[in-house]
């Protein structure tokens, strides 16, 4: 399938810098998802004034939300280092051991992804959080003797787009969890107008809000659009970023008036061209569309869920009558029609 996407899943390198260059560093920068700042801002002061280490934080929601963004805010304002890993990184228990033995007292360790921790790390993890303990075992079969070592008192801040697979151990012993919400337009358009001026490109009102209908209510999808827009204007104009610049760029990425991606829409096509409207398993979605499930899962569903295009059933997902209303709008493309 030959066709341009931007999705949160496929990042190229200069996204990823840019998406390091234009995060804010402190609350005050940070945008949106006001309950769970006002949250934190509480339990960091409070950690601060008895001069302790933050308890630890669980953050879950769709990919793209500001998950890594928050953990990195948590840390400017605690003062404290951060440092940065993943679950599927981290092997084997020796290297969150190596890990958590090299942090200092108050530092926080962000695990992004931790539903895909190996189990015999979780187990390794669980004392860590709870006492401050690492146990490690020495040796193996009848002289095997196990260990226990003092750790610093750090923060593990998570990060997961699935709490549902979590232990409930592990869910347990995290002292805060924040699921992460869509932004509204209006502060997509605010983060959109924030990156403008960091990266020095002259967007107009309008033309921000309406690359904000089209960022699936997600920042970092939206500082994506954003650069491809600006990509269209140094070529097609003269740099300046107006409504009629940024809707031709969607038009050529396939970006419609709803923020739907071709998947989305081939998706949607899916559902009602083949199975009436539903409901369908996700595994049958996955083959349609020739996308892994856990992308449909994890990406596309939350979205066309938060826009009202398709409800979840225990049979399987549903499109609703908004869907039909908007895929009659749009033109159907050959790929949609090759199902
Ligand atoms: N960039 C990415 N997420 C952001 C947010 N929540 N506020 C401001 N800028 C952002």
């Amino acid at each position: 399938m030959a066709i341009e996407r931007i999705t949160v899943a496929q990042a190229d390198e200069d996204d990823q810098v840019l998406e390091i260059t234009l995060r804010p560093k402190d609350f005050a920068n940070y945008i949106g998802q006001r309950r769970i700042k006002q949250n934190l801002q509480l339990a960091i002061a409070a950690a601060k004034k008895r001069g302790e280490a933050l308890e630890h934080v669980l953050l879950y929601g769709p990919p793209g939300l500001g998950k890594t963004t928050l953990a990195s805010v948590i840390a400017h304002e605690m003062g404290a280092n951060i440092r940065i890993t993943s679950g599927p990184a981290i092997e084997r228990a020796g290297d969150l051991a190596s890990l958590l033995t090299n942090l200092q007292d108050g530092d926080i360790l962000f695990i992004d992804e931790i539903h895909r921790l190996h189990r015999t790390v979780e187990e390794v993890l669980y004392s860590a959080m709870e006492d401050f303990k690492l146990d490690i075992m020495l040796g193996k079969g009848p002289s095997a003797r196990s260990l226990r070592l003092d750790l610093p008192k750090f923060t593990l801040i998570a990060a997961t787009t699935r709490t549902g697979e979590l232990a409930a151990p592990l869910r347990d012993r995290f002292g805060m969890i924040h699921r992460l919400e869509f932004y509204s337009p209006k502060e997509i358009q605010v983060i959109i107008e924030r990156a403008a001026k960091i990266l020095h490109v002259k967007i107009d009102a309008k033309a921000a809000h309406e690359l904000a209908l089209r960022s699936r209510l997600t920042p970092r999808l939206a500082n994506r659009l954003l650069k491809r827009v600006r990509d269209f204007a140094d070529i097609n104009g003269d740099g300046t970023i107006d409504t009629s610049i940024s809707l031709q760029a969607m038009e050529l990425l396939e970006i419609d008036e709803l923020g739907l991606d071709p998947t989305d829409r081939l998706l949607l096509a899916a559902i009602i061209e083949n199975y009436k409207g539903g409901p369908v398993g996700v595994e049958t979605l996955a083959a349609l569309t020739a996308e892994e499930r856990t992308t449909i899962e994890d990406f596309h569903e939350p979205y066309l869920m938060q826009i009202g295009l398709i409800e979840r059933t225990s049979r399987g997902r549903k499109t609703t009558p908004k869907a039909h209303a908007h895929l009659g709008k749009t033109k159907t493309t050959k790929q949609q029609r090759l199902i």
